[in-house]
């Protein structure tokens, strides 16, 4: 593993205080960054304000102030917003600041040394929103209108500094053809390639018309594009020479779906022109999806956004009100509030990274309510009644092996998810840690060694706090506050890591038996009902207007490939401009919009392993590969119709996105075959030859 990591999120514009899709940015670097952290290397995170630009220009005119000083403010809101969701950045760039103006200048003086910049006239359409150019297939007709803001782009006619990108086309393909993981997830580098493929155009890289932007060296009446100056922060950040030869090139920059092209065709070939070798191009790109509320882009334009900050501070309140007493633990201070840990749980299980999904209120708190308070909480809570400190372990027999195996397995595939920037993935094999260690318990039987067997019940409960350790360490680049809340009732210091100590938890360390242990309030108490209604009636998406759903931004195809791609898959937006009527609908459930369907997280999985339910005969105890590094369980009622064997090495479509269902005892699927009734038996759905973790589109 290297010694050095470098994450970065894009520099927000500062039309808007971060909401929960642009805070999703930078809450998944934040978690890829303390995960790097504790595995000793050197860890750096940058995020910013991206300030200059006719948008920031016209919003500050608006307000009667001076650009610098609406910036000053605007971009105060984000920095202090950061801390306030979890997010420790080591830096924080912004674009007005003279150390990224010296920069951005010196690349700008670098590009032209190589006879890429010229002079020339620019003629063609503009969106000040995406300030982007957009050529009339990218926009909604009649009117030239902006997919993403829904208003008509402008008409651009002026004298403009080009950038020779058209030189670069064959320089990127190649790069992309011996690097395939330079832009992430895999499908995103298809469109990029595509793209690319088609022709790159020359790129209008100065303005003339407005003031507030870094000026052109040796042309002042000009002001760079407001991308160009943009995406050099991931450079200027490193200004000093030193950062910079120990942090470039970046391991990842992260972003949505929606600026990719800015980052993996412009960027790398703005690099390559000023003279960087293929080795000094960031090392990974990687896109995600959107957060869509209500089933649309959470977005300013749209008016459909939530603060973080809010809905953190509201859960927070929520678990400290259904404490006994109300006001947290009955003695000492008040426990830190786990709020924002939910938010950043939520955001980082709820939806696949690299894919869209949809924020739900009832989603967090099912998942509040089984994943953290059933699975994780509970853990702790049904081991610490045994013990006030550590107790002596005893020769570990084969369920202590099975548990271990278990822990070894999830971590390791944990590990391998976050290597990748899947934190998804890295949670769901955690909570199979978790799950198999609430099913140790189970067979275990605590409760019985301890009437008959002290010795037995010592090994059980040390098992358990080596298994609870590993958790505590795993789970704490998503849930920091939550990991130390849990080491301190498992009497361990607050997680620090150091440069060159790896603490990932291959092998859970010994203990000394003796060390104290400290039972303290629940950490995910059961929330009241009213509290969860409150909740739902705050932060529930509106119902949907007739008006709203008419509009044409309702599924507003981008700019991107993909979008296009995904508009021409799916049918266009109910009502929307120029959709076709949807569809009559046949007999049988009412038609749903594609977004709906398109929520479902549908795979192809390799069964490997299925055993039966003791006490419940229709019911499997399945566990499936569907390509999340450990294999997920699925508790299947099809008991009936397949004996295990049968099902062991048959390939199988997954819906992985369901909330986890709890059949009691321990059992708690994470999954549900797609099965067809078939006479008076089902029968699976099945695929020939697809690896697991295919998805079913
Ligand atoms: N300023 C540019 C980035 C320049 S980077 C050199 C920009 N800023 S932005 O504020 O509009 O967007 C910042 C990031 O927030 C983008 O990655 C964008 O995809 C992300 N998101 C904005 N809304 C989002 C969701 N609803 N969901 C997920 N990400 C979202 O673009």
């Amino acid at each position: 593993m290297a010694s050095r990591f470098y994450v970065t999120t894009p520099i927000y514009y500062i039309n808007d205080s971060p909401h929960l899709g642009t805070a999703y940015t930078t809450i998944a670097a934040d978690v890829l960054c303390r995960y790097h952290r504790l595995r000793g290397q050197e860890s750096r995170m940058l995020t910013g304000t991206d300030e200059h630009g006719l948008k920031i220009q016209r919003a500050a005119e608006a307000r009667g102030m001076d650009p610098l000083a609406h910036a000053d403010e605007l971009s105060a809101t984000f920095r202090a917003m950061w801390p306030r969701l979890g997010c420790a950045p080591d830096d924080f760039i912004r674009t007005s600041e003279p150390r990224h103006k010296k920069g951005v200048q010196e690349l700008w003086r670098r590009i032209q040394a190589r006879g890429d910049i010229y002079l020339g006239h620019y003629e063609g359409l503009y969106c000040v929103g995406c300030e982007a150019y957009y050529t009339e297939k990218d926009l909604q007709q009649p009117g030239n209108v902006c997919p993403l803001h829904n208003k008509p782009v402008e008409s651009v006619k002026e004298e403009s500094y080009f950038f020779r990108l058209s030189k670069y086309g064959d320089a990127l393909l190649e790069h992309y053809g011996k690097n395939p993981s330079f832009v992430q997830p895999a499908s995103r580098l298809n469109e990029v390639t595509s793209f690319v493929r088609e022709g790159l155009q020359d790129l209008s890289v100065s303005r003339t018309t407005f003031q507030w932007g870094i000026p052109v060296p040796g042309d002042p009446k000009h002001v760079m594009y407001v991308w160009f100056d943009a995406l050099a922060n991931y450079m200027t950040a490193l200004a000093e020479p030193e950062d910079n030869t120990r942090f470039w090139p970046a391991d990842v920059h992260l972003m949505g779906k929606d600026i990719l092209r800015f980052h993996a065709v412009y960027w790398p070939a703005f690099l390559l022109s000023a003279g960087y070798g293929w080795d000094q191009l960031p090392r990974q790109i990687f896109a995600h999806g959107f957060l869509t509320y209500g089933g649309q882009k959470m977005s300013k334009s749209l008016r459909n956004t939530i603060s973080p900050v809010a809905l953190a501070e509201a859960l927070s309140e929520a678990a400290r009100a259904a404490l006994p007493g109300g006001q947290g633990a009955a003695e000492g201070a008040p426990p830190r509030p786990i709020g924002v840990d939910v938010v950043r749980y939520c955001l980082m299980r709820a939806i696949s990274f690299g894919h869209d999904g949809d924020f739900s209120i009832q989603d967090v708190l099912a998942r509040y309510g089984t994943e953290l308070g059933n699975a994780l909480g509970n853990l702790l809570n049904r081991v610490l009644p045994f013990a006030s400190e550590v107790p002596e372990k005893g020769d570990p027999g084969p369920l202590e092996e099975e548990l271990a195996a278990a822990h070894r397995q999830g971590a390791a595939a944990a590990a391998a998810a976050f290597d990748a920037a899947q934190p998804t993935r890295a949670l769901d094999a955690i909570w199979t840690v978790i799950a198999a260690a609430n099913v140790y318990i189970d067979k275990a039987a605590p409760w019985v060694a301890k009437k008959s067997d002290p010795k037995r019940l010592a090994t059980i409960v040390a098992t358990l706090l080596e298994v609870l350790e590993g958790v505590s360490v795993m789970i704490s680049p998503v849930l920091p506050v939550v990991a130390d809340r849990m080491r301190d009732q498992l009497g361990l210091y607050p997680i620090a890591p150091a440069v060159g100590r790896d603490e990932w938890p291959w092998i859970p360390p010994a203990r000394k038996a003796g060390e104290p242990l400290r039972k303290g309030a629940p950490i995910f108490p059961r929330l009241e009902k009213e509290k969860e209604a409150e909740l739902i009636a705050r932060f529930a998406p509106p119902p949907p207007d007739a008006d709203a759903s008419a509009a044409p931004h309702a599924k507003a195809p981008g700019p991107e490939a993909a979008k296009a791609r995904e508009a021409s898959a799916a049918p266009a937006p109910e009502g929307g401009a120029g959709a076709p009527a949807a569809p009559k609908a046949r007999e049988g459930k009412p038609s749903v919009p594609f977004d709906d369907f398109a929520k479902l997280d549908l795979r192809i999985g390799v069964v490997t392993s299925a055993e039966r339910v003791k006490k419940k005969d229709r019911l499997l105890d399945l566990r499936v590969d569907t390509g999340d590094g450990a294999p997920r369980r699925i508790i299947s009622g099809i008991a009936a119709s397949y004996s295990p064997e049968e099902l062991v090495g048959k390939r199988v479509v997954v819906v992985c996105n369901l909330h986890p269902r709890d059949f009691g005892k321990g059992l708690v699927s994470e999954g549900m075959l797609l099965t067809a009734e078939v006479g008076d038996r089902v029968r699976t759905i099945s695929v020939d030859d697809a690896a697991p973790g295919t998805p079913v589109l």
